[in-house]
């Protein structure tokens, strides 16, 4: 994808939906007695892993009209699927899906690509493990592919060592099919969103600071789900608003959950001009729309209990830091280097070839004010995050900037493209 420099960037615009919250509710959906109905589901690659992996384990799921289907199969529905499960390049998917299989009455093994491979699956093999379950990595090196054989578990009280609402919602998931409560205490709190949902859904779960607990259901009940736009791609239009000399763009209905708005906070505290407005709440989950006027910015230090609030939206918040006056330190980011990509390295490699003034630490990145970013050829490395930030870098940079490998936008982001090209 080629991208030119432009200064101006406004008018009103709608992202697609979140992409977390579209992942629970076709597992919720396909758990629960009844018919789901799903509007602003996210058409992406990793959302629609997750809808062909329950259609092979005999879910119906419909989508017409962009309103996706899903007829539930109760909790004890789920059919042995004739193949292994493929989940993609989708983490959720497969971390997710893991506690729900670890409790049917088959077996299988759950796959991806070679992203997904790579990916840390120890995090949540143990806590299944302690939990009676039998799940194995085939390769014998705690990544997938993972091989699953469904059996009776026992409800845990866990201290998970990341803070990481993957493995939080894997364990919720498989305490679905346990009798007595279960406790997950994490380091720092991350997202939200399958407590909430599983609440709508009937279930029962208590947060306490960073501890839930887990109540048994006799059923989840099927619901309408409305999914509010995704803050993580509203973020790479907030950035591109803040950095662009002449911009003011408004951001309709996107999810604020109070988990995820770091990017809002971090923002505002570089000196951002970003106003939240009409806020309301929408299946239990927080909604505004979001105005964004060209900034001057400065550097910040973001650290601990901020991270998991905004982890996915720091690839973007690192090209905000280069037109930051000053410094901005991330650090205690280290679960950025086990995401599709390597984000501290592919970040840094990639902005240091646009000459940003960028170093990686283990954890985290130290930006130094760089606002003369200059278009190269650059590399996804097969991550939507990091090509996506790259265009916002690009847009912002002298000449042109050429980003291969930049189809994995699709990834949670479909025309995300031809949406920055579009608007005025
Ligand atoms: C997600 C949780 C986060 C996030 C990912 C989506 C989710 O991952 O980075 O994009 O939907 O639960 P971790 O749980 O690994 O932090």
């Amino acid at each position: 994808m080629i991208i030119k420099p432009r200064k101006s960037l406004s008018g009103t615009m709608k992202v697609p939906g979140d992409k977390s919250i579209s992942h629970r509710a076709i597992m919720l959906g396909a758990l629960a007695e009844g018919t789901t109905t799903i509007k602003g589901f996210l058409m992406g690659e990793d959302c629609l892993s997750t809808i062909t992996c329950f259609q092979k384990m005999g879910v119906h799921i419909d989508i017409e009209d962009a309103i996706v289907t899903v007829e539930g199969k109760g909790l004890r529905g789920l059919k042995k699927p004739t193949s292994e499960l493929d989940v993609g390049n989708s983490g959720t998917t497969l971390r997710l899906l893991s506690g729900i299989l670890a409790a049917q009455d088959f077996e299988c093994t759950i796959t991806g690509d070679d992203s997904i491979k790579t990916r840390p699956m120890k995090r949540i093999i143990e806590p299944l493990l302690k939990m009676g379950a039998h799940i194995t990595s085939i390769n014998d090196n705690d990544r997938a592919p993972l091989y699953i054989k469904g059996s009776t578990l026992q409800n845990i009280t866990y201290h998970s060592p990341v803070a990481s609402a993957q493995v939080k919602s894997c364990i919720m998931l498989a305490s679905l099919f346990t009798e007595g409560q279960s406790t997950i205490i994490e380091p720092v709190r991350s997202r939200n969103h399958s407590e909430i949902m599983l609440n709508v859904f009937g279930g029962h779960i208590e947060a306490d600071g960073c501890a839930i607990t887990t109540s048994p259901v006799d059923q989840l009940s099927a619901t309408d789900i409305i999914v509010p736009g995704d803050i993580s791609s509203a973020a790479y239009f907030m950035v591109a608003g803040l950095i662009l000399e002449d911009a003011d763009i408004t951001i309709e209905q996107v999810g604020i959950n109070p988990t995820r708005d770091g990017i809002i906070h971090v923002l505002q505290a570089m000196n951002g001009n970003i106003t939240v407005f009409n806020k309301r709440i929408m299946n239990g989950e927080l909604v505004a729309d979001i105005r964004v006027q060209s900034s001057q910015l400065k550097g910040t230090i973001i650290d601990k209990p901020l991270i998991p609030t905004l982890i996915d939206e720091i690839p973007v918040i690192a090209v905000a830091a280069c037109f930051a006056e000053g410094t901005t330190l991330i650090k205690d980011a280290s679960e950025l280097r086990v995401k599709e990509s390597d984000r501290i390295a592919t970040m840094v490699s990639e902005l240091t070839k646009m000459h940003a003034d960028i170093q990686g630490t283990e954890d985290g990145m130290i930006i130094h004010h760089s606002p003369h970013l200059i278009g190269n050829d650059v590399e996804s490395y097969h991550d939507h995050r990091v090509a996506m930030s790259l265009a916002v870098a690009g847009l912002a940079a002298k000449g042109i900037t050429t980003i291969h490998h930049s189809d994995c936008v699709d990834i949670s982001f479909p025309h995300f493209f031809k949406l920055i090209n579009g608007i005025s």
